[in-house]
């Protein structure tokens, strides 16, 4: 693992699994009971607004009752110990990462204790329920708060900054995503195509695993501080 001194991390539903957040494609294809397209789209929104403010109402309450794993506190141990350049992207709107003590990470498709005011743009932190008509702190508007969350057919948030990090990486690395959602799935080719090594740390292959130098096969919690092991041995 020589020449290793910029490091960006994507990580996906799997790595808050086994602090029990339900990932988004697991038997069934359902999510908490919904097809994902009935929840994450503006157009769901403008058809039962209800309906999706009461699904990331639950979604925002569950985040009380869970903990960050072993998967994310060996991320925070990385981002504190990595004296190079390190981005984690994580496309999880939960904020586990940062509750484990991730620093250097930015939520590409959004958070749940976060607010977007459709009148004004205003994105702001927000903890309680969207249901009971709280007005926006910025522009003063009723009734339109939703959640922060970055819907399908939504661009996701700093593609920039995450397109220059992978420009400069010398390594990928791929945690608990099913690869199945663009732009992120494509990270992988574009890190290859400026030359950083990949690899891919999931519990079964992902869509995209065949583009990844390496895969390892097996759950978060024991893979990730495995690596993080490995990575900070092999740099001392
Ligand atoms: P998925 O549910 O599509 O994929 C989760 C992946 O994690 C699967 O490949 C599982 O095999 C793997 N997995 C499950 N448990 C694991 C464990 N304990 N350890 C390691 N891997 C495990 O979730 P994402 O790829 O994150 O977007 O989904 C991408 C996007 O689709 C989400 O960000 C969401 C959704 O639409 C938005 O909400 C905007």
């Amino acid at each position: 693992m020589s020449g290793i001194h910029n490091i960006v991390i994507l990580t996906g539903a799997g790595v808050s699994a086994e602090s029990g957040l339900g990932t988004f494609r697991g038997p069934g294809g359902l999510w908490e009971g919904h097809r994902v397209e009935d929840i994450c789209t503006p157009e769901a929104l403008a058809r039962n607004r209800d309906l999706v403010l009461d699904f990331y109402d639950q979604r925002r309450a569950a985040l009380a009752t869970v903990k960050p794993n072993a998967a994310h506190e060996a991320l925070a141990r990385l981002d504190c110990e990595w004296p190079g350049e390190l981005l984690i992207v994580t496309q999880n709107v939960d904020d586990l990462h940062e509750r484990a003590g991730a620093t250097r990470l930015l939520h590409m498709h959004g958070e749940l204790m976060s607010s977007l005011c459709e009148a004004c743009g205003a994105r702001a932190g927000y903890g309680g329920s969207m249901l009971d008509g709280t007005l926006c702190g910025s522009c003063g508007a009723a009734d339109t708060l939703r959640p922060d969350i970055v819907f399908f057919g939504e661009m996701p948030y700093e593609m920039d900054r995450i397109d220059r990090a992978l420009s400069r990486a010398d390594l990928f690395l791929s945690i608990g995503t099913s690869g199945a959602v663009y732009p992120a799935a494509g990270f992988v080719r574009s890190a290859r195509h400026f030359g950083a090594q990949t690899l891919e740390l999931n519990l079964d292959p992902s869509e995209g695993s065949f583009f990844f130098h390496e895969s390892r096969m097996g759950a978060a919690s024991e893979l990730v501080p495995e690596w993080v092991g490995e990575l900070l041995a092999a740099r001392d």
